[in-house]
């Protein structure tokens, strides 16, 4: 089988365009190219972009997105998103662990975000990396007058975490080839290794 290359990588004003397409097609529209625009000018913003390697042949320019704010110690995550074509893949477990690991180089402690109650795909995410639900706010999408949970997930800053999101995601590279994607970008994690043979973390059985 022929791997087609993924990378991520830091949104750019080039990709604007492609990423509003994206967002449409996976949130119906929820930001705009100047909400877009305003996050890639902000220094508390991370936009990071699932993309084909640069002259790789692919349908599309962009296959997900995801945001966080850095507000104090803790990564507010906004946006997380797979083109609805390649969902069901691994893509947004990929994604979500290389926002987390993003948060972690940037010394942030812990992780919320908020999702529709009945987000059933979404909320299996967020709790396979550890996210727990410790609230809720009633009736917060207007349209449906659905419910959001509040999840957090504590300990980004501790040397365990690390070590269980790198080595998961040297696990998961092999699960994302299974699927026809050859994705061999390291975390952004510089300051530990994955250990080798018997010294290996146990991973964590949620991740
Ligand atoms: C939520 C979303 C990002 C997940 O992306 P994805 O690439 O499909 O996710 P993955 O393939 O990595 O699957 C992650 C986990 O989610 C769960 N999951 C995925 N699809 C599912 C489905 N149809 N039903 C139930 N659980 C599902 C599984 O637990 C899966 O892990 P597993 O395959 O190891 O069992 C994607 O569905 C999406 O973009 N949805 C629209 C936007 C959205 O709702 N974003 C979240 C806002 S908070």
């Amino acid at each position: 089988m022929t791997l087609s290359s993924l990378q991520i990588k830091p949104l750019t004003p080039a990709q604007l365009n492609a990423v509003v397409e994206l967002d449409r097609h996976c949130l119906g529209g929820m930001w705009s190219l100047d909400g877009y625009q305003r996050e890639l000018e902000s220094p508390n913003s991370e936009l990071l972009v699932i993309t084909p390697e640069r002259g790789a042949i692919a349908p599309r320019p962009l296959l997900g997105l995801g945001c966080f704010w850095a507000i104090l110690e803790e990564a507010h995550i906004t946006l997380l998103m797979i083109h609805p074509d390649y969902q069901g893949q691994g893509l947004g477990q990929w994604l979500l662990g290389v926002l987390l690991a993003q948060a972690v180089a940037r010394g942030l402690e812990r992780a919320t975000l908020e999702v529709r109650e009945g987000n059933r795909s979404a909320i299996a995410l967020y709790q396979k990396f550890g996210f727990q639900a410790i609230g809720r706010r009633p009736g917060y999408y207007g349209a449906t007058g659905e419910d959001a949970l509040i999840f957090w997930l504590n300990g980004l800053h501790q040397p365990g975490f690390t070590l269980e999101l790198s080595a998961w995601h040297y696990q998961h590279q092999h699960r994302l080839a299974q699927q026809g994607w050859q994705v061999d970008s390291p975390l952004p994690i510089h300051s530990l290794k994955i250990p080798s043979g018997e010294n290996q973390p146990r991973i964590h059985p949620q991740i």
